[in-house]
């Protein structure tokens, strides 16, 4: 590209925007020739488009058209390749629909040892409920093909801050139309194009000079705010990590339950919890913080089943089966596994919280699963004796 002057083959008109590499290279070579181009200007929309056509059709395409309101039907009469700009939105669309994805699938269902949602089933709803990802999902794409439409735009047309306009022909912005011809582009011939536009109204035809090339400065101040603003939040985003990370690795060590198997206690180990009375109240707290909402104040059931009556859907309401269910979770009717959230030592109240309801019988949900006839140890009357004073 170096020392090309004069028509130069491989920047046709049009050909490339302003503002890329190429472009710029070849202004500055040549902005000491001080670039001039022979403006056309209109004052009714239907001449620009018949005179753009007519031009185009006769060999003599447009370098650029300027217009104070985007005409309909001037690109394909300047015969413009399709915008990319459908693409960048449809590359953003697909994004935000997969940042929607990986957003949902992640907090609400994904438990591994490499990344640990929040897999919690409230109410019943599924961990995976796709029918409520569906708004997410639309506001996302939407938002992130709008904002890469229109950030798209910027960078396709080379638009940036502080941007300084090349030609300056007077009511482009108002209401003057105006076609440039670039005397350097292929098939310029000033008769002819002079001839041409007359026969399409032109107002007025003249050469016009480029702007002087006094953006350099702004340009090179632009870059270096932008580099600097890249610069500081790569630093930021370092220091951001950097001090999440441990703090995020511990979070996910530390429960790390997935990893670790569940230790289950015998009927041996538990035998008493349910009538250990400091056991008893530590594992009620425990139940008010974590169990209520399914199985209600009193244990009497709402979504989960009832644990007051003699009904047992898992096992047979012994303490080694109430552990089990507790620790294990029956995750596929919403009931939680609580060995990944809670320590051993409150599973252990919990089943003796638990253990100590049995035959209190509380009127509630309707019975679950099959009648067991309490073990005769386990009975409240046998309970309340070692309690009694
Ligand atoms: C998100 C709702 C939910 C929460 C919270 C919940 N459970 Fe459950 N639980 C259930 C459901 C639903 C079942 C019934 C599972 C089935 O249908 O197999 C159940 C079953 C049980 C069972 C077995 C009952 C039987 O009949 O075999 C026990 C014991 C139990 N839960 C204890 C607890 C304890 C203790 C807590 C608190 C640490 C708790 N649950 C928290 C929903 C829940």
């Amino acid at each position: 590209m170096q020392g090309c002057t004069g028509v130069c083959p491989a920047i046709g008109p049009r050909a490339l925007p302003f503002g890329s590499p190429v472009m710029d290279a070849y202004m500055t070579e040549s902005s000491s020739l001080s670039r001039r181009f022979l403006v056309a200007i209109f004052t009714e929309e239907e001449d620009i488009l018949s005179a753009t056509r007519a031009a185009t059709d006769a060999n003599h395409p447009v370098y650029d058209a300027f217009t104070p309101y985007a005409v309909h039907g001037l690109d394909t009469a300047q015969k413009l390749p399709r915008s990319r700009i459908t693409w960048i939105a449809f590359f953003g669309g697909v994004c935000g629909f997969l940042t929607a994805t990986f957003l949902q699938v992640y907090t609400q269902g994904v438990t591994t040892s490499a990344l640990s949602g929040w897999p919690l089933i409230i109410g019943g709803k599924p961990f995976l409920p796709f029918p409520a990802f569906v708004p997410v999902w639309f506001e996302l794409t939407v938002l992130f093909a709008g904002l890469s439409a229109a950030l798209g735009m910027f960078a396709v047309n080379g638009l940036y801050p502080g941007k300084k306009a090349r030609l300056l022909i007077d009511g482009v912005t108002n209401d003057r139309f105006a076609l440039a011809f670039d005397p350097q582009g292929r098939g310029f011939d000033e008769p002819t194009i002079r001839a041409l536009m007359a026969q399409h109204h032109v107002a007025e035809i003249a050469w016009v000079d480029e702007a002087p090339a006094s953006t350099g400065g702004a340009r090179k101040l632009l870059t270096r705010a932008g580099l600097t603003l890249a610069v500081l939040l790569v630093v930021i985003a370092g220091a951001w990590v950097a001090l999440n990370a441990p703090h995020h690795e511990a979070e996910v060590a530390a429960p790390a339950p997935a990893a670790k198997p569940i230790v289950l206690l015998t009927e041996a180990e538990l035998a008493g919890v349910n009538t250990d009375a400091a056991l008893v109240v530590a594992g009620e707290a425990k139940f008010r913080a974590n169990c209520v909402v399914c199985h209600g104040e009193k244990a009497e059931g709402k979504v989960g089943p009832n644990l007051t009556d003699k009904f047992w859907l898992h096992g047979n309401g012994s303490l080694a089966d109430i552990y089990a269910t507790i620790a294990k979770g029956v995750l596929e009717k919403g009931m939680p596994s609580w060995a990944l959230t809670l320590q051993a030592a409150d599973l252990k109240a919990l089943t003796a919280y638990v253990g100590s309801l049995r035959g209190r019988n509380v009127p509630g949900k309707e019975p679950q699963g099959n009648p067991v006839e309490l073990p005769a140890a386990a009975s409240p009357a046998a309970a309340a004796t070692p309690a009694a004073p």
